[in-house]
């Protein structure tokens, strides 16, 4: 689903199925991707580069990757627009974000690699972040039913049989607040991205030399004991008592530094505007129609969080029952 809402936006584009052949090949270019991002081979040779030479292996597998990873995106797809471009010539209107980009690069804006490297990234920072996040928010939707009966029940009262729309949103303070509870305990991007200072710094009495790599624990700024009641809780409640008012920065709120889930600052995410709409969407409409249960013979999903440098997955991947209420 989020595969086939991200095309279209991106090129006009939808996957049949999951057995759609396109659909397999891309999701596992993505998991390889993700797979070799997420190891931590790389590491050493970041912090201590006599280590480099060593892991040519590792660099290689990753060149590799990239190479048939961007002429597939490059050929099924953004080849298919450049042709529908040309063929249309002055008549065509520009109907997906990647018009726009070719566009761009044809006024000599950016280049021809440019695009590519933007579908590329779009493929990640878009897709699997939002991807993971509703996985976890379904895990917690699972093992916290009272909080799928308030979602509903919120709803019906302030719908009164409307259907959820991007529109009433806003009317919705407590699915928001599951979206902001789920992003606050399984931070998706919990050191966010790395960042450089580019001159010397004084941060809280220390010095930060010039172009260091800096990381952020944006996980534990939402995480830390001293600032949040009882943490490790699973409580959208939270967000509508004593953090009421605690909104991601980049969304208009006030800047908390405490819950920084998209960044915060010029290089903040600026996918924001899409990811919270349409998490909240999902929820709203998975909620109304189904009750999610465990997986039959089980009372729980397990949220053991699987570690790796740069996003927080869940370990153990569940069959969630969907159970359709008889409306
Ligand atoms: C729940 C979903 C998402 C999360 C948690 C998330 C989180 C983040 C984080 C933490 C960063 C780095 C911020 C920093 O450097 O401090 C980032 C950057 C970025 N995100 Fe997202 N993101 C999500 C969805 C999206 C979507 C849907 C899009 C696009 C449609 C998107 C596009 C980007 C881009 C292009 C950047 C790089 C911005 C830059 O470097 O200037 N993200 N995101």
């Amino acid at each position: 689903m989020l595969y086939n809402i991200m095309y279209k936006m991106m090129f006009d584009a939808k996957f049949e199925s999951q057995e759609d052949p396109l659909f397999i090949e891309e999701t596992r270019f993505n998991s390889e991707r993700s797979r070799l991002a997420q190891s931590f081979e790389y590491n050493y040779g970041d912090f201590i580069p006599l280590l480099r030479p060593l892991l040519r292996g590792y660099l290689n597998k990753c060149r590799d990757l990239q190479t048939r990873r961007l002429a597939f995106f490059n050929n099924y797809y953004v080849k298919k627009r450049r042709e529908i471009m040309a063929a249309e010539g002055d008549k065509h209107k520009i109907s997906c974000a990647i018009d726009h980009i070719i566009d761009a690069q044809m006024k000599g804006e950016i280049s021809e690699e440019n695009v590519l490297y933007i579908v590329e990234n779009i493929n990640v920072a878009a897709i699997e972040t939002t991807l993971w996040s509703m996985e976890w928010a379904i895990a917690e939707l699972v093992n916290h039913p009272h909080v799928q009966h308030k979602i509903r029940q919120e709803i019906s009262r302030v719908l009164k049989g409307k259907a959820v729309k991007e529109s009433n949103l806003h009317q919705l303070p407590y699915l928001q607040a599951t979206v902001k509870e789920t992003l606050r305990l399984h931070t998706p991007i919990p050191l966010l991205v790395p960042h450089m200072n580019l001159e010397e710094a004084k941060l809280g009495g220390f010095t930060i030399p010039r172009e260091s790599k800096v990381v952020v624990n944006a996980w534990w700024l939402a995480n830390n004991p001293k600032w949040w009641k009882n943490p490790e809780e699973f409580r959208p409640e939270r967000f509508l008592e004593e953090e009421h008012g605690t909104d991601a920065a980049v969304a208009g709120g006030k800047v908390d530094f405490r819950f920084l889930p998209f960044g915060v600052g010029r290089r903040s995410c600026p996918g924001i505007i899409l990811a919270l709409p349409i998490l909240r969407l999902v929820i709203a409409k998975l909620v109304t129609n189904f009750e999610l249960k465990p997986p039959s013979g089980t009372h729980q999903i397990d949220v053991t969080e699987k570690g790796g440098q740069f996003s927080l997955h869940i370990a153990n991947h569940s069959t969630v029952a969907f159970c359709p209420f008889a409306h």
